[in-house]
């Protein structure tokens, strides 16, 4: 059956389009977009999923009291609109524990470093900084902690002499946009399982 998903994301939306060009080529075949959502009115994530004519929702965090009524709201939303899965891309919000509670085991995000190395918003700039050989991107079941779910894929790529935050990012995103669509696919086929940390992948 397909999978309904929704993004969410507050910046530029390249892991959404690399999601949307999965499908549309037939990569990823028991999933479909039903929803972009963020919390910057203007992210170009949210003009993406117009061009496909996306259903798309603006969250303003300004129209709340508390994180946490950001969230009630949010989920009601998604729930209203029957998404199985939540995809952050990028989405700059911590997620409460109520939202974490109402979509347990059904929300994915991933990180531009090797978790648990360098969590947090700078990953990339952080694992540079370190002066780390290697690094990559983690795709991760989302719990109450800041990227600290369980794993389910990663993959690594060195750290060239010469590189800059831009230009290792972009390496990092060219990764990014191969296991993200694999890890939702995997989810969607119901092959995750996690077992206490870990997150074990059924072989075909
Ligand atoms: C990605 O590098 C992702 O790992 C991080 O935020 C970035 C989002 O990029 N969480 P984009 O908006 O999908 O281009």
């Amino acid at each position: 059956m397909l999978k309904r998903i929704a993004v969410l994301a507050s910046g530029r939306g390249s892991n959404l389009q690399a999601i949307i060009d999965a499908i549309e080529s037939g990569t990823m075949q028991n999933v479909a977009v039903a929803l972009v959502v963020s919390d910057r009115k203007n992210a170009y994530a949210l003009e993406r999923a117009r061009q496909k004519n996306i259903l798309t929702a603006y969250f303003n965090s300004r129209l709340f009291i508390s994180r946490e009524e950001y969230d009630r709201e949010l989920v009601a939303y998604l729930e209203e609109q029957q998404i199985d899965l939540v995809v952050l891309a990028g989405f700059m919000r911590l997620l409460t524990p109520y939202f974490v509670l109402a979509f347990q085991g059904r929300i994915l995000n991933i990180h531009p470093s090797l978790l648990p190395a360098f969590p947090g918003m700078n990953g990339v700039a952080d694992a540079l900084a370190w002066g780390v050989k290697v690094t990559g991107c983690t795709v991760h079941f989302v719990d109450e902690g800041l990227d600290t779910g369980p794993i389910i894929l990663q993959e690594a790529l060195p750290v060239a002499r010469d590189d800059t935050v831009e230009t290792l990012h972009q390496r990092i995103h060219a990764l990014e946009h191969r296991l993200y669509p694999l890890a939702i696919s995997l989810w969607a086929e119901g092959r995750l399982k996690i077992e206490g940390r870990r997150c074990l992948i059924d072989e075909e």
